[in-house]
């Protein structure tokens, strides 16, 4: 199933919105969850009126098949199949194949699909020079959107996808070489040489191989480390309308390529109030563990709206109950990091953050929990990821999703660019006045 379906159930009683004295019936719509929707798509053509919800709160931009989540019940499912269910043995490559192409692969498409992925894991050589132009401390991000975007450069080909094998191998590419890239600005950042892909490796173990390895001295994955990493990598696969996957629908709404859609999924990651937030919490963690304040006063100041400080990796626009990746990451995180590296003083100060923090009305009243950056960053470290990395691997994650919701949204019949409208709020008409005539400032 690539398409969204429809979601239009005619029985139901439209809603009834009365304006200037006229009654205006407007269409209800039922998800196949039982959300319903008012659908306001002719509103102005009918009222002059169009509505107003600063940070799309209550708008949905589009129907989409492909993740379901209940922020109440804190239920979260990909195609249909609940996150806890990814827990155990499932890949990263297969969560990946089952968001984009709406199905659980085959033994054969997943064996394709995975060497499709070692294929196209090299990178033009090309774009290793561009590596070079870049300074030693270029923050991470900033190389991930600029490569992405470079990409499509070196695939021309891929601009225009026109069926569905074109499209399998443009997902492919962006999904193996998106690690490349990672990996090489990592050492770029640390001036070490780029180590190329191992076509002998799986997904996860090759790109730990070309952060970690040196030329003399080749980088062991230990399966503990890559069970870990690919239950990151899936419980950051798909969110639904998030900031950067609306980022990468609008831009692709445009008829813009896949690269450059993506590219700009990275952008709008990259703020500390989405992605970002995993680099946030760790240096959260670490300004408590150095002494520099106390978890308490950390509260404290996060409830204090002058500080402009939030508790990093609290709160979610949708979950208002748990986020059961943040429960999920929890558990691993407890278990695997006395084996992976011993005692963890930051899980210390996280559990206690935790416990302070969901015992105050403050966080209790607005509904405040754990998000998914609240612990991953803890793991990442344990595995050896730096700070500055970490929301690259929140971007590694989420590529499927960002691909799945571009083709959804590239194969929707009657597609349109995305164009909100505002209120205005400027001057009225004003005239010109030559630069001579304005006087002193
Ligand atoms: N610390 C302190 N107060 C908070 C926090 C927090 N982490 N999060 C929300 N609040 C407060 C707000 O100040 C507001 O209080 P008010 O009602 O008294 O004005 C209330 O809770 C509601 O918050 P909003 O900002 O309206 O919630 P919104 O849905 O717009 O934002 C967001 C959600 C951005 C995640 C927010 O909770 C936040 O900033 N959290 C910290 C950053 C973070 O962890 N981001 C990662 C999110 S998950 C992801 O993107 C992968």
């Amino acid at each position: 199933m690539l398409a969204a379906s429809s979601t239009s159930h005619p029985s139901l009683d439209p809603a009834i919105l009365i304006l200037g004295g006229q009654s205006y019936p407007l269409p209800v719509l039922e998800g196949s969850e039982g959300e319903r929707a008012i659908d306001i798509s002719k509103l102005r053509d009918q009222t002059g009126h169009i509505t107003l919800d600063p940070g799309y709160g209550n708008t949905g931009s589009c129907t989409s098949a492909i993740t379901f989540i209940d922020g109440e019940q804190g239920i979260l499912r990909y195609r249909g199949i609940p996150i806890e269910q990814f827990a155990d043995n499932t890949t990263f490559t297969e969560v990946a194949w089952l968001l984009i192409f709406g199905h659980l692969p085959s033994e054969a498409e997943y064996e394709e699909f995975s060497r499709d992925l070692t294929r196209f894991a090299y990178l033009d050589e090309g774009m290793k020079h561009q590596f070079e132009g870049f300074p030693r401390n270029a923050p991470p991000m900033a190389i991930l959107s600029a490569m992405i975007n470079a990409l499509s450069c070196f695939h021309p080909e891929l601009h225009e996808l026109e069926d569905v094998d074109q499209f399998r191998h443009a997902a492919a590419r962006l999904i193996s070489k998106i690690r490349t890239i990672a990996a090489y600005a990592f050492r770029h950042s640390r001036g070490l040489p780029y180590i190329y892909p191992d076509p002998a490796l799986r997904y996860v173990p090759n790109f730990l191989h070309m952060m970690f390895s040196q030329p003399y001295q080749q980088y062991l994955c230990p399966s503990l480390v890559r069970k870990a990493m690919n239950l990151i990598l899936i419980l950051h696969a798909d969110h639904e309308q998030n900031c950067s996957t609306s980022t990468v629908r609008m831009v692709g709404s445009s008829g813009a390529n896949l690269f450059a859609s993506c590219a700009a999924g990275v952008c709008a990651l990259w703020g500390p109030l989405h992605g970002g937030a995993n680099v946030e919490v760790l240096e959260m963690l670490e300004r408590i563990h150095q002494g520099n304040i106390s978890a308490e006063e950390y509260v404290k100041l996060a409830k204090d709206k002058s500080s402009k400080v939030r508790l990093m990796g609290f709160g979610h626009r949708v979950y208002k109950n748990f986020d059961p990746r943040a429960q999920m990451l929890q558990k691993v995180a407890e278990e695997l990091i006395p084996l992976i590296s011993g005692d963890d003083p930051l899980l210390d100060i996280a559990r206690r953050l935790e416990d302070i923090a969901r015992s105050d009305p403050y966080f209790i009243e607005r509904n405040l929990y754990p998000n998914v950056d609240f612990y991953s960053g803890i793991l990442l470290r344990a595995i050896g990821i730096p700070t500055n990395m970490f929301t690259v691997m929140f971007a590694i994650g989420r590529l499927p999703g960002w691909i799945a919701h571009w083709w959804e949204q590239h194969q929707a019949a009657g597609g349109r660019i995305a164009r909100p409208r505002q209120i205005y709020t400027g001057n009225r008409q004003t005239d010109y006045l030559r630069l001579e005539s304005r006087g002193a400032a």
